[in-house]
C-alpha cells in the first residue's frame, strides 16, 4: 500500500446514495477529528441492480472525484461496489482503500461462532444484500477465508434500497418487504443475519423485530457499516494517518457532503439520520 500522505488530508467515503451515511455515522462518533468528504451518487442509485461492469464504471468516477480532492484514503461504504470493484480500484489507485464486505463477513463469522458455541450446534450466516452483492458471491468467499466450517446463505433484498432512499423506515410497507426477504433466509436456516448493504442498517429495528417474529426468538443482526467503521479506526491509527491524536479535535474536522442529484431531499433524510451534523449538501456532476 502506498504512503497515505498528510494526515490532515480528508478521508473520502462514497456510496450510491444515502446508505454510506451509516458508515459516516459510526466514523463521526469514533473519529471526530477527521475531515470527511462523503459522496452519494444519487443520480445513479441503485447500484445493486446493475451489471458488475456498470458498477465498476460508476465506482471509478466516484473514486476520481474524491482522489481529485486529495483524500488520504478511500472508504467504499457500499457492499455492491466492495463486492465487484474493490480489487480493481486497489490495483488502479495509489492510496489505501477499505471496503465493507470483509469487515461485515468478519463480524458475521464472530457472531455465528459465538452463537454456535452457546447453542452447541452449527449456525448458518444469512446475508441480506443487493442483487449484485449476492450474485457476486463476495460474502461466502470472504467467510471461507475466515473459516471453512461456516455456511453462508444469501438473499437479495432489492426493494429495501428505494424504501431507505425515500426515508420510509417504519410501518406496514417496510415490514412487509422485510418479511418477504427474511422468511426464505431464516427458512434456509440462518441463525445470524448480516446486513450486507449499507442502506439496510437504517431499517435495523424493523429487521430485528420481524426476524424475531419469524424465528420465534431473537436473531442477532450484524451491521456491515459499523464493522467497517471499526476497521477504519484501527487502520487509521496503525497507519498513523489520523488528523489528530485520539480524543482530540483537529481544526480541519468537518463533514462535507456531495451528491449527484436531489440535494434537498438527501439533506432531509440525512439530517433525520445524522442529526444536526449534516452541513449544506452540494450537487456535483460526474459526467
Ligand atoms: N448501499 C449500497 C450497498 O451497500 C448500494 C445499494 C444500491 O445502490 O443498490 O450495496
Amino acid at each position: 500500500m502506498a504512503d497515505a500522505g498528510e494526515s490532515a488530508a480528508p478521508l473520502g467515503v462514497f456510496d450510491s446514495g444515502l446508505g454510506g451515511l451509516t458508515v459516516v455515522h459510526a466514523l463521526l462518533e469514533e473519529l471526530p477529528a477527521e475531515h470527511i468528504i462523503y459522496l452519494g451518487d444519487t443520480a445513479r442509485v441503485p447500484y445493486g441492480t446493475r451489471s458488475a461492469e456498470t458498477v465498476v464504471r460508476y465506482a471509478r468516477s466516484c473514486a476520481k472525484v474524491l482522489t481529485d480532492r486529495g483524500v488520504k484514503a478511500l472508504v467504499i461504504a457500499c457492499n455492491t461496489v466492495s463486492a465487484v470493484a474493490l480489487d480493481i480500484l486497489r490495483a488502479e489507485l495509489d492510496l489505501p482503500i477499505i471496503g465493507v464486505v470483509e469487515p461485515g463477513a468478519q463480524a458475521g463469522a464472530r457472531e455465528a461462532e459465538a452463537r454456535a458455541k452457546a447453542l452447541g450446534s452449527p449456525v448458518k450466516i444469512g446475508v441480506l444484500g443487493t442483487q449484485g452483492t449476492i450474485a457476486s458471491g463476495a460474502y461466502p468467499r470472504a467467510v471461507s477465508q475466515i473459516s471453512t466450517r461456516l455456511e453462508v446463505v444469501g438473499q437479495a433484498a432489492p426493494l429495501l434500497v428505494p424504501l431507505v432512499e425515500e426515508g420510509w423506515l417504519e410501518g406496514e410497507v417496510p415490514e412487509l418487504a422485510v418479511r418477504r426477504y427474511l422468511e426464505p433466509l431464516i427458512g434456509a436456516g440462518a441463525g445470524v443475519v448480516v446486513l450486507g448493504c449499507t442502506h439496510y442498517p437504517l431499517l435495523k429495528s424493523v429487521i430485528e423485530r420481524v426476524a424475531a417474529e419469524i424465528a420465534g426468538h431473537p436473531i442477532p443482526v450484524v451491521d456491515s457499516a459499523h464493522a467497517a467503521s471499526a476497521m477504519v479506526v484501527e487502520w487509521i491509527s496503525q497507519g498513523r494517518i489520523a488528523a489528530a491524536p485520539r480524543g482530540e479535535r483537529a481544526a480541519s474536522a468537518r463533514l462535507e457532503v456531495l451528491v449527484t442529484d436531489r440535494p434537498a431531499s438527501f439533506a432531509d433524510v440525512a439530517s433525520r439520520f445524522l442529526g444536526e451534523r449534516v452541513p449544506e449538501v452540494f450537487q456535483i456532476d460526474l459526467s
